[in-house]
């Protein structure tokens, strides 16, 4: 920065230096106990006699901005800086519409916090602490062995080629038919469903989805502008009835259905509905986006083939796959299988956003599946979450009040309750250190307000016991006390 110093004729050199290095320093461009280059260094970048730099080095040190260290050299002292405030722009009035529905979206903002020593019911992400992290150091080890620096460097929008590979094969284990399909290797579900609605929709486009679903995809199908059309959950899922009149009155340009431990309820669609499901989707020409996370978790029963299996050789399924409740969601990996054509147009748009997702991750991530961690650690704790499973069920049955309760293994579960609002039984369950997800952040249509989601995964059996039991104590007071004024 000394280089820059432009002396002008007719004012003494040494005087310029002093206010340039004055202004510098009050600036805070040169913070407190920086070294000042040496006189005969300076004099030689400036070009002028060091004699001249000594003389501007005592008019610093004595207007208290530098201070010498004999041997060692000249220092800046602790000063108070400038600071310029002249011009500050009002930045919240300058956010589009678009950062002010992010915002007004934003559950990790608006929602109640979990606070230490809580029992929070709120996060449905895999119990860390059964990751197997050794597995994972000695894959991370294997790979950059073999690949050196070359993961390191970019990669490739598309995806790390043999992750990919791995992962076509793992779509025709699940049943999948994988002729004319590819993969886009994104940043988990989120950004491959963004992605999607980036590229497939327009504003106010009408959007079919179940009726609870998933909080991030209400907040992007709403970021996008997209008119959300939502069927019927009940009892038993999915009412086929009511997407069939919502089909008959709007004209629809996709579908989100989540058919494995939908979320917030938990349920596995069956094989027969999901059949239904694909016709009737068929019939009225509308594509579907299939959310297939947590399929690995099946825990009860055997294995249920995607939507996108049945499809077969057909090209209307797009999946989207992300094992971010089983395993790592912080490494944030996610792929979208689907037809070639789309997924080579929806390469550019991934490259035009973040020119693609971490390559030594999903370096990592390959090496740790393909040497069979990825299994043994899915049989490990499919069985644990089995337990916490049918522990939490059959304490919500016994303590909750409620018209049903949903959940067919997974990591929650979703409760209706008897003529309870949730949020005041959140209050209520707040002050005595217990937390839960209220469901009406999951309803497309401002419903829900009587139900709730309780995610087990990452609590202890005794946890899950107490803070139910607590939860239960109070919707029973709600319910007693409904029950006296009725009477
Ligand atoms: C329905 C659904 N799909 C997908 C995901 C995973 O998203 P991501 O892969 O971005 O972590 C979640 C996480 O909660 C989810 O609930």
């Amino acid at each position: 920065m000394f280089h820059n110093i432009k002396l002008k004729d007719g004012k003494a050199a040494y005087i310029q230096i002093y206010k340039y290095i004055k202004e510098i320093i009050e600036n805070g461009m040169l913070p407190q106990g920086s070294k000042l280059p040496s006189t005969r260094e300076m004099s030689s970048m400036i070009n002028v006699s060091r004699n001249t730099i000594m003389k501007v080095y005592e008019l610093l040190e004595d207007n208290g901005l530098v201070y010498t260290e004999k041997g060692k050299g000249t220092f800046v002292c602790k000063i108070n800086i400038n600071v310029n405030s002249d011009w500050n722009i009002e930045w919240l009035d300058n956010i589009n519409n678009y950062a002010k529905t992010a915002e007004e979206l934003d559950i990790m903002k608006h929602e109640q916090l979990y606070k230490k020593g809580m029992i929070s019911f709120k996060s449905i992400a895999p119990d860390e602490s059964l990751f197997d992290v050794e597995e994972l150091k000695r894959a991370f080890l294997n790979r950059i062995t073999l690949e050196g620096e070359k993961i390191l460097n970019y990669g490739y929008a598309k995806g790390y080629k043999y992750l990919i590979e791995f992962l076509m094969n793992y779509m025709k284990e699940k049943g999948v038919n994988t002729k004319g399909k590819s993969i886009l290797i994104t940043n988990g579900f989120t950004e491959g469903f963004d992605i999607l609605l980036s590229s497939l929709t327009s504003k106010e486009d009408k959007i079919l989805c179940e009726n609870p679903t998933h909080n991030t995809a209400i907040k992007l199908m709403k970021l996008h502008r997209l008119d959300i059309v939502g069927i019927r959950i009940n009892e038993d899922g999915i009412d086929l009835e009511d997407l069939k009149e919502k089909l008959k009155s709007n004209q629809v340009k996709l579908a989100y259905i989540i058919p494995s431990y939908h979320n917030p309820t938990g349920m596995v669609m069956s094989f027969q509905k999901r059949e239904q499901l694909y016709n009737t989707l068929k019939k009225y020409k509308v594509p579907i986006i299939e959310d297939g996370f947590n399929e690995e978790l099946q825990h009860l029963g055997a294995h249920m083939a995607p939507i996108a299996a049945i499809s077969g050789e057909e090209n209307s399924v797009v999946y989207i796959g992300s094992l971010s409740k089983i395993l790592f969601p912080g490494m944030r990996i996610g792929w979208i299988f689907g037809d070639e054509k789309l997924i080579d147009t929806l390469e550019s748009v991934k490259r035009s956003r973040n020119i693609h997702t971490s390559f030594l991750d999903q370096a990592i991530l390959y090496e740790y599946m393909k040497s069979g961690s990825f299994e043994k650690y899915v049989k490990k704790v499919r069985n644990i979450y089995r337990e916490k499973y049918e522990l939490a069920k059959r304490l919500c049955e016994e303590y909750i009040p409620h018209k049903y309760i949903l959940g067919d293994g997974g990591l929650y579960l979703f409760i209706k309750l008897m003529n309870i609002n949730s949020r005041e039984l959140l209050n209520r369950c707040v002050k005595r250190g217990v937390i839960f997800t209220p469901g009406d952040i999951f309803y497309t249509d401002g419903g829900g307000d009587d139900s709730l989601r309780l995610g087990f995964s990452r609590l202890t059996l005794e946890d899950i016991e107490k803070g139910i039991k607590i939860i239960g104590e109070e919707a029973s007071l709600d319910n007693k006390v409904q029950s006296t004024q009725k009477r």
